[in-house]
């Protein structure tokens, strides 16, 4: 029995596609169910699959503000183009639509507003317990650092694709936030990686809840008490 076939098993997918590996996905949910977030954010959204996905495994309900640019979807940028799956949601009714369809399939509530707006435009008057970065921003520094402004003391921020040969320029950013004592890096997946603000989670024990889950993890490590990642495809080393 291979470890996907483990994955699928306790975590089926029940239609949703998220643009995550199976790991990473279970590293997530692992690091979600111990922080309880309430409040989560999603930047770059697509037809919502994502959260839909770990909504489902949460252990409550938050709250979800999903934010899409739909220029992305409707450009005529051949690389982006031959990226985008057809049936791909070009406006925020086909998102709706995708989320209904979901709900009446899984029966999990999902509490969730909807923006066509870049997140500097959009007024946030309750502090964020989770973001998650999976798209560009024509500014990321100070993109990132309005998220912090309205983030509480808990938040934990997962980045999509910070592979050097994806966007580097994620984790390039969000490691600055770290040489500036605002965050600190706690995991590294084999596509994504999560940030908290320095001493949010206990890591040795994070680390024994991962290991609770070695199943799916065909080997990773904690670096000095501080960093879980999956051994097999991350190696780094922090100052
Ligand atoms: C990789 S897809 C998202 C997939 C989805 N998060 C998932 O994991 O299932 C990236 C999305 O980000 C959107 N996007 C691009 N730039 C954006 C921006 N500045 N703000 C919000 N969304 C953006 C694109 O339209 C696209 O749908």
């Amino acid at each position: 029995m291979n470890e996907r076939h483990y994955i699928n098993r306790d975590f089926p997918r029940h239609g949703m596609r998220p643009m995550s590996t199976d790991m990473d996905l279970v590293a997530e949910i692992i690091l979600i169910n111990h922080l309880n977030p309430k409040v989560c954010w999603e930047i770059g959204t697509g037809k919502a699959d994502w959260a839909l996905f770990i909504n489902q495994y949460m252990n409550i309900s938050p709250e979800w503000h999903l934010t899409e640019n739909f220029d992305w979807a409707t450009t005529t940028n051949e690389a982006i183009m031959s990226y985008i799956p057809d049936n791909w949601p070009k406006n925020l009714t086909d998102i709706n639509n995708h989320i209904r369809k979901m709900y009446k399939k899984n029966k999990k509530e999902f509490k969730y507003t909807l923006y066509d707006q870049d997140i500097l435009k959009i007024q946030n008057n309750k502090l964020v317990d989770l973001w998650r970065i999976d798209c560009d921003f024509e500014n990321l520094d100070q993109s990132i650092e309005h998220m912090l402004e309205y983030s509480s003391d808990n938040v934990i921020f997962f980045v999509d694709d910070i592979i050097p040969s994806r966007c580097i320029n994620r984790f390039v950013t969000m490691m600055d936030q770290v040489r500036r004592g605002n965050l600190e890096l706690v995991w590294v997946g084999i596509g994504e990686a999560a940030w908290t603000k320095p001493n949010t989670l206990d890591l040795p024990n994070m680390y024994h809840l991962f290991q609770k889950s070695a199943k799916y993890f065909r080997k990773f490590s904690l670096i000095d008490d501080k960093i879980i990642y999956n051994r097999n495809t991350a190696y780094f080393v922090i100052e």
